[in-house]
This record gives structure tokens, sequence and C-alpha cells, in this order.
């Protein structure tokens, strides 16, 4: 089987993918292979890519999420049969199949493995941030993030209007360290600002809280992979994005589809930012 290998992090410039050749793994007691389809390409690909995430080591086959078929099960896996369409929320989804533990795979039946490869983390992250860290009431106002300078003044004011000036109850943030003290700005008294990512450069979390304490705000930094770290966690989330998925409703905005081959590529487009929608690896078994 073809695996993206990353034998040492770099940036997106010097990233050279080697394509390797590796005999397909045999699952072990509750593992199972999936023989993938399409690998998701996310911003967390590229912080481990450049060596920026504690803990990550090389060579690596990056990637977090994937659908496919399953090829094989391990011993004590009772609820996946061969050939089941899945979907997967592991690393190493950057290659042909991917050995994993049971409990991050989820049968599909009427969603493609294309949209749902495309949707998993994404739409999984907004309901942990929306339902799990902070739940938004019914009737909540959600309001996005802006990229630059001249548009801050506008959010500041449309979130003062919004709110009768007041300031919003809570904030989701990915842009991180420079956008706190605006992020703080805009929440009312005793609100929360969620940081979820770094997009705009590092933020020192300690700081944060004690900036956030300060001026009477609470801060808290969450991510999905540290908090979801069994099944009995992820079902409450994956359910209700599943049955989104199989509604029809989701609008799914892809991209571009890349090989095995085309990753440095793919990686040089996301942190160019001038994509819009999802970055797609398509793998074996897809036309
Ligand atoms: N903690 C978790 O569990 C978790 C899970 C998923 C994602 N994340 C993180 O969340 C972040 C966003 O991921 P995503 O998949 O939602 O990405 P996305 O769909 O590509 O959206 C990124 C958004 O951020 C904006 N942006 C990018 N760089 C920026 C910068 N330097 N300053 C201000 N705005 C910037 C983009 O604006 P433009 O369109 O103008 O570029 C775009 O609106 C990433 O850091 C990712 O690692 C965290």
């Amino acid at each position: 089987m073809k695996v993206a290998l990353l034998e040492q992090p770099g940036d997106e410039t010097a990233f050279k993918i080697k394509i390797k050749d590796i005999p397909i793994p045999t699952p072990g007691k509750d593992q199972v292979v999936i023989r993938l389809e399409y690998s998701g390409i996310n911003y967390i690909d590229t912080t481990m890519r450049a060596g920026k995430l504690p803990g990550t080591s090389f060579p690596i086959v990056l990637g977090c999420e994937g659908a496919g078929a399953v090829h094989k099960v391990g011993e004590g896996v009772t609820d996946l049969a061969v050939g089941d369409p899945v979907v997967v929320y592991a690393f190493g989804t950057y290659g042909e199949y991917l050995l994993t533990d049971s409990w991050r795979v989820f049968k599909l039946d009427k969603t493609s493995t294309k949209i749902a490869a495309a949707t998993l983390i994404n739409a999984c992250t907004a309901q942990f941030l929306v339902h799990e860290v902070f739940q938004i009431k019914e009737g909540g106002i959600v309001i996005g993030t802006v990229s630059s300078q001249d548009k801050i003044q506008v959010a500041q004011a449309f979130v003062a209007e919004l709110t009768n000036g007041q300031g919003a109850e809570a904030v989701f943030d990915a842009v991180g360290g420079p956008l706190l003290d605006v992020n703080l700005s805009l929440i009312k008294p005793g609100g929360v600002l969620v940081n979820y990512g770094s997009l705009g450069g590092p933020l020192d979390v300690d700081e944060a809280k004690v900036t956030a304490q300060q001026v009477g705000k609470d801060f808290k930094r969450v991510g999905l992979g540290v908090t979801i770290t069994n099944r009995e966690l992820m079902l409450p989330i994956y359910k209700p994005v599943k049955d989104y998925m199989d509604s029809g409703k989701a609008v799914v905005n892809i991209y571009r589809e890349y090989s095995l081959e085309e990753i440095g590529q793919a990686h040089l487009d996301l942190v160019s930012r001038g994509t819009t929608g999802k970055l797609l690896v398509r793998l074996a078994g897809t036309g």
C-alpha cells in the first residue's frame, strides 16, 4: 500500500513527501484496517508537518480524518464487517490503508465517503464547541471571524448593536494571539473566550487566562483531539453530525481533490489562504 511519509518537519515550501510502499497492516484485538477512499486535509496537519505540535514524532503519516471501507477486522470487533462503508477519526489517513482502534470508526449508511471525509472534523468541532464547551441557547447569535484590521471595527460595532451594547456571552476563536484583546473586548463581563486554534500566531494560555481574569472574563483553550479519547465521548458529538449529513441538508463545498503525491501543494494552498471549502486527498478505490 502507498502512504505519504514525512521523514522530518519542514515548512510547506520544503515539504518533501515520500510516497512509500509498505505492507498492509494486520489488525490486532479491537482494531480494524480501513481501505481509505478520501482523507480530509486540516490545519492541524500543517501544524504537525511543521513540527509545531508538541509530541509529534517523525517519520509520520499525517492526516486525521478519512472515509472508505472496512478491509479487515481484528478479534473482538463485532459491530463492523468487511466492506462496510465507514468514516474514521484517527491519525495517519494520508495513505491507502489505515490501521486504527475500532472505537474511532463509524459506519456510514446514507452519506458518501467523500462527503463524510470532508465533513467529520469541521462539523464535530462545531458541535463540540457550541454544545459541549459553551452551550448556545435557542435564539443565540453566532458571529464569524474577520481576517483584517479594518473589519475589526465593523465587527465590534456589529456585536455592540446585536447585544444592545452588552457584548457577547462567548467568542469562539481560532486565530489566537493577535486577537486576544479584541476578542475580550467583544465579550460581556462574566462571558467566556473559547480558543480552539492559533491561525494568527501563538497564544500563551496562562497569560491569556490572567488577561481575561483582569477584565472579569473567562478564558478556555479547548481541543477535540485531547478531549475526545473514547467512543462514549465521541458518540454524542458524532450522532448529530451523522444525522445532519444523512439529512442531505449539509452543504459541503469541496475546494479540490489532491493525489497523495500532491499533498505538498495542498498544504501550500491551505496556508496561502487562497482556498474556499474543504481540501481532500483522493485515495485508492475512487474514480
Ligand atoms: N481545537 C480543535 O479541536 C480544532 C478542530 C478543528 C480545527 N481547529 C483549528 O481551527 C482553526 C480553523 O480551522 P478550520 O478548519 O475551521 O479552517 P478554515 O475553514 O480554513 O477557516 C479558517 C478561517 O480563519 C481565517 N484565518 C486564517 N488565517 C488567519 C489569520 N492569520 N488571521 C485571521 N484569520 C485567519 C480564514 O480567513 P481567510 O478566508 O481570510 O483566510 C478563515 O475564515 C485551525 O487553527 C485549526 O487547527 C481546531
